[in-house]
């Protein structure tokens, strides 16, 4: 499903100690028994969600998209990062009929003109809101939740109700509570879903569905991954071998991993990995940073670093086979532009030449790689690379000896905005 190269050999690897840790992390991982494997419940839920809970996802996403022309999705990193990442991937462009409902987001920043904006362009539109955030007291999601409530309620009074879909934790939080207070239809975050592993609970599938994508499709790629990857064979399983090969090269001295692609849909893709990867690893002075680029636009800027810089980055491609829609470079008249020795060639086809330009010109400069070649991207394909993506993480921070599901740095900075602004208790 995922091809997977690596410009390095897989004997320096996979070594015996390398593939005995590996099995230890395997057996830890589907026995629940490793670190924080409290919050596992991703890992089969692919497998085992329920045909009644998928079927409320549907219904629901029916009601909003007959009810409201605009979904605002309010949440911010695992709350929000998989369905922007999805849509972003499946309908990127200009052709807005591909989505049913437009979804937009709110609460994943603090900008008041970003807000207001959103606010006045909601105006003379039908709106939804689903706001999400699992503990359902993170302070951006709920500051733009504040605003948006008001919102509601002044334009469709009481019905505001029947018009705000709550997703959180079953019973803890403040969202839950204002949830129940006011009537809001509720979907649960399960407890043992950390927020960036969530985009297969009601977190990402909600707003997918009410975009007028196929849940379904996008689980049963995740289930088509959950069945491939559970099987121990390191040869053959690509999520092991590349989690092994990204800790061979952060053992060599490797430590920023650049995700690459060549197609801007991705971009989305892009940051939900940063975030699973960098909030997984980033711990105890250890981690790989996960930084992306997106080509050919970044050949013209941060190509020059990957070339010539410091040595201490390694590329992973991820690249996608067949494009939905192409362009094939026709034959000027006049040679004016001096393109016709292009003519007939695709524009994907120029990006795969580019690709291959760009990767050995790297490899050269010193810059180890690795490629992930999806067949194409749609529901399916997405669900499956999701997945993948999500055991890699478990088994890459498990290698390092870091426990991949909590976030104790994030509290850092929160905790010093609420001394600075004098929030009670702080
Ligand atoms: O991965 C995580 O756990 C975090 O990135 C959270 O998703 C993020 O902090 C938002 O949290 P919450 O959903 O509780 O608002």
């Amino acid at each position: 499903m995922i091809e997977f190269t690596y410009s390095g050999s897989f004997e320096t690897v996979l070594t015996d100690g390398k593939k005995a840790a590996l099995k230890e992390i395997h057996d830890n991982l589907y026995n629940k028994e490793g670190r924080g494997s409290d919050f596992l419940g991703w890992l089969d839920w692919p497998s085992t969600v329920q045909p009644e809970f998928m079927e409320r996802i549907q219904k629901t996403a029916e009601v909003i998209q007959e009810k409201a022309e605009v979904l605002v999705v309010i949440g911010i990193g695992g709350s929000y990062l998989g369905a922007k990442a999805a849509l972003t991937a499946l309908s990127p462009y200009f052709n807005k009929d591909d989505k049913k409902t437009e979804v937009l987001f709110a609460g994943h920043q603090v900008s008041g003109e970003y807000l207001k904006q959103l606010l006045a362009h909601l105006d003379g539109k039908e709106v939804m809101v689903n706001v999400i955030s699992k503990s359902g007291k993170t302070t951006e999601p709920a500051l733009a939740f504040r605003f948006l409530k008001k919102y509601m309620e002044d334009r469709y009074g009481e019905a505001a109700a029947e018009r705000i879909i709550v997703t959180t934790d079953a019973e803890k939080g403040a969202l839950v509570n204002l949830a129940i207070e006011n009537g809001y239809e509720r979907f649960v975050v399960p407890e043992d879903v950390g927020g960036r592993y969530s985009v297969f609970t009601a977190v990402g599938l909600l707003p997918i569905a009410a975009a007028g994508f196929s849940v379904s499709e996008l689980m049963a790629g995740a289930k088509d991954a959950e069945e491939a990857y559970q099987v121990f064979n390191p040869k053959t399983n690509t999520a092991i071998r590349y989690a092994a090969a990204r800790h061979h090269l952060y053992s060599e001295g490797y430590t920023t991993e650049v995700m690459a692609t060549f197609e801007p849909k991705l971009a989305y893709v892009q940051e939900w990995w940063k975030q699973l990867f960098g909030e997984s690893e980033g711990k105890e002075g250890k981690g790989i940073f996960p930084a992306s680029v997106s080509f050919t636009t970044d050949l013209h800027s941060m190509g020059q670093y990957i070339q010539d810089g410091i040595r201490n980055l390694f590329e992973s491609f991820l690249l996608i086979k067949e494009s939905k829609e192409d362009l094939t470079v026709f034959e000027a008249e006049n040679d004016g532009d001096e393109l016709n020795y292009l003519a007939g060639i695709t524009l994907q086809e120029f990006n795969h030449v580019a690709y291959k330009g760009t990767s050995s010109a790297h490899l050269d400069g010193g810059v180890p790689q690795m490629s992930l070649t999806i067949e194409k991207m749609d529901e399916f394909h997405l669900g499956h690379l999701f997945y993948f993506y999500m055991i890699s993480c478990a088994y890459s921070a498990y290698l390092l000896d870091i426990n991949p599901f909590d976030q104790p740095g994030v509290e850092d900075y929160k905790n010093n905005i609420f001394k600075l602004l004098e929030k009670p208790g702080y």
